[in-house]
């Protein structure tokens, strides 16, 4: 039986081959299909798959946004409803998602608010979303100032990754996506190896670490669709990453998501030294992947208490407790470390005179 957590994913020329036979059925049974898309998609993605909508052209819709996170937005929700209303869309209407983190999230959400759910079909363009966003059926929009404030879980039918697309991908947006990328590594107890000689190019071993990271993702996501337990190990990285995207936000510093996961890496790390015993090589090795790939993230020892008051509002808490996904001495990722603000606040002096 189908898990109801899961997508399925398809990779390349799999998920060529799925999405023509996926194409006969929206024919066969005349169902209108809508492709959510923002300009820069529309421009360097779409003609990569738009000769599998010949046969249904007839029956297919463009939907067009701006792109940009501050388009992730109630108006852009609206706008995507009336124009599924104005054409007609009935409950067996497809919502396809054609783009980065922003599209998935909010056709995503499009697709599980409009008559109740829609079937949607997701193919990300960015590594971020093909490794991260388009997946785990995380939905939403971001409301009066707060990010992914108004949303729901709702699963895609079918992920496509087609990797071709990021041969148009800015370098800095792979550098976001490399960061949730590395992520997996440590999740896996690979470290750094898969990425080891990573380079923007398209090669064989990039394709496998992408579709092995997001696999994983799906597995974890499907043994803990509601992030009770195990599905917790996602956030690696992302404790002290979080409050960096914010601290950087607050000085209107740029700093990506996956960018702020990377250095938010090198701080959980540290801390995984001190509490769960990881050899110090696999920071040390850490270190010199990120100085490499990253313009590091610099923080002074006066920021030090401003990230501690961020951190400590960060929703992973419990009852007063923060908690840490850390990597213990097998190199294995453990949730729920409980984490002293004293040793919060070492571990960012620390970082603050590495950089
Ligand atoms: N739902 C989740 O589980 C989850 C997880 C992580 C992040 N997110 C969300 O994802 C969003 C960030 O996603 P993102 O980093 O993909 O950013 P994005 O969607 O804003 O895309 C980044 C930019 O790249 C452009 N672009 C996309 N694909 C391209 C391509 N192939 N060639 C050229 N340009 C291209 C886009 O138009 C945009 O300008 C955030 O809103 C974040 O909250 C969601």
């Amino acid at each position: 039986m189908m898990n109801p957590y899961t997508a399925s994913l398809f990779l390349n020329q799999d998920a060529l081959a799925d999405f023509e036979k996926q194409i006969r059925v929206f024919k066969q049974k005349r169902q209108k299909v809508f492709v959510l898309l923002d300009d820069h998609t529309r421009y360097f993605c779409w003609p990569l798959i738009q000769a599998y909508f010949i046969e249904i052209q007839n029956d297919t819709m463009f939907v067009e946004i701006p792109h940009g996170e501050e388009n992730k937005n109630l108006d852009q929700l609206q706008s995507i409803w009336k124009q599924l209303t104005k054409a007609g869309a009935g409950r067996d209407a497809v919502l396809i998602n054609l783009g980065g983190g922003v599209i998935t999230d909010l056709g995503g959400f499009a697709a599980a608010s409009y008559k109740r759910g829609i079937t949607t079909i997701h193919f990300p363009t960015t590594l971020l979303a093909m490794v991260d966003a388009a997946l785990g059926g995380k939905t939403g929009i971001d409301f009066e100032g707060y990010k992914n404030h108004i949303g729901a879980f709702y699963q895609p039918q079918k992920v496509y990754v087609l990797t071709d697309f990021l041969k148009t991908l800015p370098e800095r947006q792979w550098k976001s996506g490399l960061g949730e990328l590395i992520k997996y590594g440590f999740l896996t107890a690979k470290g750094i190896k898969p990425l080891e000689n990573f380079s923007f190019l398209q090669n064989q071993q990039l394709q496998e670490t992408i579709i092995e990271a997001a696999q994983f993702k799906l597995n974890v996501v499907a043994e803990d669709p509601t992030e009770n337990g195990m599905r917790k190990i996602l956030n690696f990285g992302h404790t002290i990453g979080h409050a960096f995207e914010s601290f950087a936000m607050s000085k209107q510093q740029m700093l990506m998501h996956g960018e702020a996961v990377a250095a938010g890496i090198v701080a959980e790390l540290y801390l995984s030294v001190k509490l769960k015993g990881l050899k110090i090589y696999v920071l040390e090795e850490y270190i010199s992947f990120y100085r490499l790939h990253f313009e590091p993230f610099k923080i002074v020892a006066s920021d030090v208490s401003n990230l501690l008051e961020i951190i400590s509002h960060d929703k992973k808490n419990r009852g007063g407790e923060l908690l840490l996904v850390c990597i213990n001495s097998n190199e294995k990722p453990v949730f729920d470390v409980p984490i002293e603000p004293e040793q919060l606040r070492e571990c960012l002096i620390w970082y603050s005179e590495l950089f």
